[in-house]
């Protein structure tokens, strides 16, 4: 995987939306949520020792499924690892396993109205997950999806709070809890803080200006 490569991809799902009538000045929801995380992957991965390449363009790439996702009505975690597990099957895996911290699926009914239209994305996200252990990669897209929003790099606090604003729920239970867990392993891989790495990422310019109310 290259930047070019990655970069074409989301662009095209850009271009398609856009084709279906999304404004191009709403991009940055999609655009400042992805390039943020990722380049919070690659500090994380660069400390950690891990491979940086593989940590950044799975995390840059694991809502790619998401713009397809209401025309089609599918889970997003399927339409993305359908799209790039030709390509290369570690950053596919990226789709289907970063929507669950610890990979802590809940029953079909739980997740049918927040995830699944479809009983067999459930069950092939639920036989993914039993077959494919968690990995440092799978944990560190996991956290990293949690500290990156359309205005930037957030807390893992103020993440939740938009994200239950967004699907008009309250924060489900144990989602904090799992998302400091999920930190909390990094904080202590890295031996600082991960957002104490938030100040060497924003400083890149990687985010879209958003229209800002008041
Ligand atoms: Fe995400």
């Amino acid at each position: 995987m290259n930047f070019s490569y990655a970069n074409e991809l989301i662009l095209r799902e850009k271009n398609f939306e856009i084709a279906n009538g999304r404004q191009e000045s709403t991009w940055y929801l999609f655009h400042n949520h992805v390039f943020g995380a990722a380049e919070v992957a690659r500090a994380v991965a660069e400390l950690a020792g891990m491979d940086t390449n593989l940590a950044y363009f799975s995390t840059l790439l694991h809502d790619i499924g998401k713009i397809r996702e209401k025309y089609e009505k599918r889970f997003h975690g399927v339409l993305g690892y359908e799209m790039l597990k030709k390509e290369n099957s570690d950053i596919a895996r990226a789709c289907l396993l970063h929507t669950f911290p610890f990979n802590r699926l809940e029953s079909f009914e739980h997740c049918r109205n927040m995830f699944f239209d479809r009983r067999e994305d459930y069950d092939l996200t639920a036989d993914f997950i039993r077959s494919h252990p968690l990995n440092d990669y799978d944990l560190l897209v996991q956290m990293c999806d949690g500290l990156s929003n359309a205005y930037g790099l957030v807390t893992i606090e103020e993440r939740a709070e938009e994200y239950a604003r967004r699907h008009g729920i309250d924060i489900p239970p144990g989602m904090l809890e799992s998302m400091h867990e999920l930190k909390d392993y990094f904080d202590k891989k890295i031996g600082v803080d991960v957002y104490t790495l938030f100040d060497k990422v924003s400083a890149k310019d990687i985010f879209i200006s958003y229209p800002r109310c008041g």
